[in-house]
């Protein structure tokens, strides 16, 4: 139980609900362009992003109940061999009156040749199987804002993102976006053919520990 209870954590980053909606014309993704020159020390920072808007969840295999998350928040860091890793923590409610904060450890691995182009990779002891997703960073500015994409299949007829496999985040360094950051998003957004008012918000009320 202690597992299970445990994995719905990683949920916090992933949840979503079915909405979404296309709009213009959609890039290939093996053209889509990241944030140019990443680092990942400056993103990591020892600072938490909190998620601020997502687009829907990345399915996980062996849950079949629908959980409601409030403060969802990552932290990038690196262990003792100097892998990368990430730290997840959200608060997880499964009635209204039983909320508790979670937290889950995974590893980060990025393409050699395009360091924005991240993944992580999370153990589901659902499945006893590790859950892997893209974590593109497609813009950041490393101090209060960033946009993560994930595309996790790829139309073998044009080399676009199938509409029912594209995700996308945003995080902050604080708990929302300015207006000149919802405007850079929303441009983002549009070149992705994604609409803004597909996004869902994440609360942020009260901070869930990362240690
Ligand atoms: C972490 O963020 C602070 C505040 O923005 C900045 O001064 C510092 O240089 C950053 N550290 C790294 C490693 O990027
Ligand atoms: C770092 O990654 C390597 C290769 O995946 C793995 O063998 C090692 O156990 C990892 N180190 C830690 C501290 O988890």
């Amino acid at each position: 139980m202690t597992s299970r209870l445990l994995f719905l954590s990683s949920l916090v980053a992933l949840v979503a609900w079915p909405a979404r909606a296309q709009t213009g014309t959609c890039p290939v993704v093996s053209s889509i362009s990241v944030q140019p020159g990443f680092d990942y020390e400056s993103f990591a920072n020892e600072s938490r992003w909190n998620v601020v808007l997502y687009s829907k969840i990345i399915p996980i295999e062996g849950l079949d109940m629908q959980v409601v998350k409030s403060d969802v928040s990552l932290m990038f860091s690196r262990d003792a061999d100097n892998n990368k890793t990430v730290t997840l923590a959200g608060r997880v409610r499964l009635a209204s009156s039983f909320a508790f904060c979670l937290k889950l450890q995974g590893s980060v691995e990025d393409s050699s040749e395009v360091p924005a182009k991240l993944r992580q990779s999370f153990y589901n002891p659902l499945t006893n199987q590790f859950l892997d997703f893209n974590f593109w960073i497609l813009h950041t500015d490393y101090t209060n804002l960033a946009v993560v994409y994930a595309c996790e299949k790829i139309m073998a007829a044009d080399g676009t993102c199938d509409p029912g496999s594209s995700y996308m985040w945003t995080l902050s360094r604080g708990t929302s976006h300015t207006a000149a950051e919802r405007e850079r998003i929303q441009e983002i957004f549009q070149s992705m053919c994604l609409d803004m008012t597909s996004l869902r918000q994440i609360e942020h009320s009260d901070v869930c520990p990362m240690t």
